[in-house]
């Protein structure tokens, strides 16, 4: 909120020191049962998020940071917000976790558990979470340097309530190259690998303390997407299900996605502990919805769950800015976890939502015949689609709907009468996604207000999209499904 009115100031101050806690928490309520709020996605309390950031599990926590603006409801000086999740799927807000300092705003990056304390930065008793993030240096940046992108570290010894910066930062100057962002860091056998996005490449790193890193090797293959910067990577090992193991780069670009603006590329390949090689040639999209971006994956996920986990940024910088929600903007992806499948000679990625949703069902009703009228929000369908084309046409009275069809070798999702959609002129645009093959044996639909995520078959082809409808949606309509559809009504969780 922007006050410039001294004597409003002075009241809205009187009007905040009568509130008495219960009266808080009765606002907070009503703030995120606000219009667009999702339910069972994670939102921030106020003002603008951004990517997810840091995400690491640590003694039956789940953390997630983002990039986060506390003053604003548009992209500005970056913080990184600050959430923990015993199973995922419920969230409780902590104050900010780190602000930007003289040496510029805190953009992406990860954060690792030293369990050793190489860094010297816990003890033998309490070894330190580690953040690692981007220093943006706005004065630089203004000034039309080319070197205002470093990287700095912050750590906590108490998981993860309070942060402290290294003295020594910044950890990585900047060579003179403008993009110069967003580390991930893992352990790899012996040592800490940051892989860092650099203007239109993969650099990676190593260290064996987190505190001096030196450059290894470069990526850049010349048959990539390049239609725009390459930020926040994301470098991760994943089996198949026979056990075989492969490495896989996220790269996320903008703008130049396969349906406009921000998306996720990524790469199957090896990695040797010095650089990535892959042997195709073909990018390859995560999801193909317009609105999963910046995504990447937990940290320090124990071996016994072995899980690869992930979340992503729902929105898109083509319109992210500029959406209908005014006290928040911007929600998270549903948490996913990362299989590695094998079709047609080559490796692809799936990605479906983690099993701890499943605890949102609140009732599950056999639906038959082609039209339905849904009482929730907040749903998740499971539909089964004959051979051959198919359409689900999901609306309200107002006619306002979005339509997901299958016409050939083709996948589309329509949301130009979606609802309030004037705020951008590329938000109604046309998505489709090609199936190269693919039955589609299932779609799993999840709704959410402002939000539809499709995972076709397990996750092997997914579309993220958010919508504004100006009333909730309540009418389905399918052409081309078998009987016995499922409709899961789902609880929220704040
Ligand atoms: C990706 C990104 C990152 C950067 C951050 C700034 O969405 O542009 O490259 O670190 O957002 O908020």
């Amino acid at each position: 909120m922007k006050v410039n009115n001294p004597t409003l100031i002075l009241i809205l101050l009187g009007a905040t020191l009568a509130c008495n806690p219960s009266e808080e928490s009765v606002d907070q309520q009503s703030r995120f049962d606000e219009p667009f709020r999702p339910q069972y996605h994670f939102t921030p309390p106020a003002q603008w998020m951004n990517d997810p950031n840091g995400m690491v599990y640590y003694e039956g926590e789940y953390h997630l940071f983002y990039q986060h603006y506390p003053d604003s409801n548009v992209w500005g000086p970056m913080h990184w917000g600050h959430a923990v999740s015993e199973d995922l799927i419920h969230w409780e807000h902590l104050p900010i976790a780190i602000e930007p300092d003289s040496l510029g705003w805190i953009f992406s990056g990860s954060a690792v558990y030293d369990a050793d304390n190489s860094s010297g930065l816990g003890t033998k008793d309490k070894p330190p979470l580690v953040a690692i993030y981007t220093y943006h240096d706005p004065v630089g940046a203004e000034a039309k340097r080319d070197d205002f992108q470093t990287q700095g570290i912050a750590y906590s010894t108490d998981n993860g309530r309070n942060w402290l910066k290294y003295e020594g930062n910044p950890i990585l100057e900047n060579p003179g190259i403008r993009d110069f962002r967003d580390p991930k860091v893992i352990w790899v056998d012996d040592k800490w690998i940051m892989s860092l996005a650099v203007k239109d490449r993969i650099s990676f790193y190593s260290s064996e303390n987190l505190l001096e890193w030196e450059h290894e090797s470069d990526f850049q293959p010349d048959w990539a997407a390049y239609g725009g910067v390459w930020e926040c990577p994301d470098l991760f090992p994943l089996k198949t299900s026979t056990g075989e193991e492969k490495w896989v780069l996220f790269v996320s670009i903008n703008p130049g996605g396969p349906n406009g603006g921000s998306a996720t590329q990524y790469f199957v390949g090896d990695f040797d502990g010095v650089s990535f090689t892959t042997e195709t040639n073909e990018v390859k999209w995560l999801d193909y919805g317009a609105d999963n971006y910046a995504g990447v994956t937990w940290s320090n996920i124990p071996e016994e769950d072995g899980r690869r986990l992930f979340i992503g940024w729902m929105s898109n910088w083509a319109y992210a800015n500029v959406v209908p929600t005014e006290n928040w903007r911007s929600a998270n992806t549903l948490p996913r976890e990362l299989t590695l499948n094998q079709r047609k000679g080559d490796y692809l990625v799936a990605s479906s939502p983690v099993r701890e949703l499943e605890k949102l069902r609140e009732n599950a009703q056999e639906m038959e015949g082609s039209e339905w009228e849904i009482e929730s929000e907040l749903v998740e369908l499971i539909l089964r689609p004959e051979q051959g084309d198919f359409s689900v046409e999901i609306g309200n009275e107002k006619g306002e709907k979005v339509v997901f069809r299958k016409n050939g070798e083709e996948l589309s999702f329509d949301r130009s009468q979606s609802g309030i959609t004037g705020f951008s002129n590329v938000f109604g645009n046309l998505h489709t996604a090609p199936l190269e093959g693919l039955e589609v044996e299932q779609l799993r639909i999840f709704l959410d207000r402002s939000s539809i995520e499709i995972f076709v078959n397990n996750g092997e082809l997914v579309l993220t999209e958010i919508i504004f409808p100006e009333s909730p949606y309540s009418q389905i309509k399918l052409v081309g499904f078998r009987d016995r559809s499922t409709v899961h009504e789902l609880r929220g969780i704040w």
